[in-house]
């Protein structure tokens, strides 16, 4: 599996960011403090969607900005499923997959 396209609105650093990626290593390369683990944080925090707390979410929200996107294609045997969750500070958090809201998570 790998992520081939990633989209943040209003996720740490990134007002707003598309990131074509290929299969394989990619290489991120900035200045100190440019965003480079940031674009990590957020395919990681896709990733455990479901173990999340929503208590710890409001840093990662672009500062002065109301809620953050993250979205992710992820391709698998040939096919993409696009992975998305909307961060809303002291709501709940919204999860999609293909654009079908998941149930919230069980905590
Ligand atoms: N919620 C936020 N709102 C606005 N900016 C943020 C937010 N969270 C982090 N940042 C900014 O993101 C930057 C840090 O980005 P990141 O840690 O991804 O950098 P980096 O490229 O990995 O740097 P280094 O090379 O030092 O590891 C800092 O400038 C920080 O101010
Ligand atoms: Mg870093």
């Amino acid at each position: 599996m790998h992520v081939s396209h990633l989209t943040l609105h209003d996720f740490r650093s990134y007002p707003a960011l598309e990131l074509p990626l290929e299969p394989g290593v990619n290489v991120f390369v900035g200045r100190n403090g440019q965003g480079k683990t940031n674009l990590v944080e957020a395919i990681d925090y896709l990733s455990r969607l479901a173990s999340h707390r929503v208590a710890s979410d409001a840093p990662l929200i672009r500062a002065g900005a109301e809620r953050a996107v993250v979205r992710a294609a992820v391709v698998r045997d040939g096919r993409t499923a696009v992975l998305e969750v909307e961060l809303n500070p002291g709501r709940a958090n919204r999860a999609r997959v293909n654009r079908s809201v998941l149930p919230a998570p069980a905590t």
